[in-house]
């Protein structure tokens, strides 16, 4: 039996990735380490909650007494490493938060691991999630390749940026077995409500205005989040030690245009009039230093390891806004809660 340590895995990307472990390799182990920030929710987690292989403990990474006994008491081989701050907005009015979890609680992961396997490597595998954000911001043309110089721009992609430099220093010094991959964009079910798409989708239920940073024109290239999980699947079995894996949706979007799309979408959906969402749109201050466009070359991964994305946007979009719409209770158990606050502070109004 492999027994495998999911960081993160309360949180969005790291709910499905837990779900695709649990359900599809039934002789792993799958250890949830989470500490269930504002951002994490065992509610995401509840239909694989009782699985035999499958276990929570909550732990705060940077928690190093707590997190060697985790190594130890699951006698852990593989690790994928999720768990992070990760909302750009947050990391500009409260970076330390993203400089402790993402920084030291990587390294605090990093070194369990070394104690825990001493020179045994056999087996064993760190897997580090990161975002193409640590490339900094491109113009009109051009795509990130994994020997992009970087260039973070934000707290949040210093840190993770930070963090990566880290994985891969322990990766030549001490020859930790690790694998990084660096991820545009992800949407889909269970996203947190302060990313761009559920944020839009919850506003235009609400009928409340949409908040376009700057002039709408900045690009982001999505990727439906069950393809990430089915990347990392791939990379955290296959992928070369010591190597960085890009992955993205080869699906780039200017803001204003896919808050077009979604209000299109809904229109249909909630049996408005055709453009009566549209006019829920408001240009806002914009984000400070915010990056212009993220695009990424996935040609490593596709010859290497053979993933590409399958699921199309208008279909991942579809059903995106299909969860929201059939998960109110979700939504609103989050909405009704500490979030009036960070809404308040970030878009001066309720
Ligand atoms: P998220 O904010 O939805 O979830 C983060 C999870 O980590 C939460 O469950 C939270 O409780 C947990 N966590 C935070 N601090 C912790 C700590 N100190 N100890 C233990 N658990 C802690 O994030 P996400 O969007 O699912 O992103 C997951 C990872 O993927 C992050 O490392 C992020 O940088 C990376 N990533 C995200 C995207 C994206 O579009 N969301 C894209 C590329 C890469
Ligand atoms: P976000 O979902 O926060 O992801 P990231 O900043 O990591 O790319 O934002 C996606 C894009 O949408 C980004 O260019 C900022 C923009 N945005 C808005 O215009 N309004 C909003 O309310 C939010 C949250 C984001």
């Amino acid at each position: 039996m492999k027994s495998i340590l999911i960081t993160g895995g309360a949180g969005f990307i790291g709910s499905h990735v837990i779900r695709r472990f649990v359900n599809k390799y039934p002789n792993y182990r799958i250890v949830n380490m989470d500490c269930l920030t504002y951002a994490g929710n065992l509610e995401n987690l509840k239909d694989v909650e009782r699985s035999p292989n499958y276990q929570f403990v909550k732990v705060d990474v940077c928690d190093a007494d707590a997190v060697a006994k985790v190594f130890a008491d699951f006698e852990i081989d593989g690790v994928i490493h999720l768990a992070a701050e990760s909302h750009v907005d947050r990391s500009i009015t409260n970076p330390m938060e993203f400089i402790k979890t993402n920084i030291e609680g990587t390294v605090v992961l990093l070194n369990a691991a070394r104690n825990q396997w001493g020179d045994d490597f056999n087996g064993k595998r760190f897997y580090h999630i990161s975002t193409d954000e640590v490339y900094g911001s491109l113009g009109d043309e051009g795509l990130f390749t994994e020997t992009t110089a970087y260039d973070p721009r934000s707290p949040y992609s210093a840190s993770k940026a930070s963090s990566d430099h880290l994985v891969r220093a322990y990766f030549h010094t001490f020859k930790l077995p690790v694998v990084i991959s660096n991820c545009s964009n992800n949407y889909g079910a269970n996203q947190f409500p302060e990313k761009l798409i559920p944020l839009i989708i919850n506003n235009i239920k609400s009928n409340k205005p949409l908040p376009v940073y700057g002039k709408g024109l900045n690009v982001r290239d999505w990727l439906y989040v069950e393809d990430h999980a089915a990347a990392i699947d791939t990379i955290f079995h296959n992928g070369e030690q010591g190597e960085t894996y890009n992955v993205g949706g080869n699906n780039e979007w200017r803001n204003i245009d896919l808050v077009k799309e979604l209000c299109r979408i809904m229109d249909k959906k909630l049996n408005r009039k055709e453009g009566e969402s549209e006019k829920l749109i408001t240009f806002v201050t914009d984000r400070a230093g915010h990056d212009l466009r993220y695009a990424i070359d996935i040609t490593k991964i596709q010859n290497e390891l053979g993933w590409e994305p399958t699921v199309k946007f208008s279909e991942g979009l579809e059903l995106t806004v299909d969860w929201y719409l059939q998960n109110e209770e979700w939504i609103n158990a989050i909405v009704s809660g500490e979030y009036q606050a960070y809404y308040q502070l970030q878009y001066g109004e309720r």
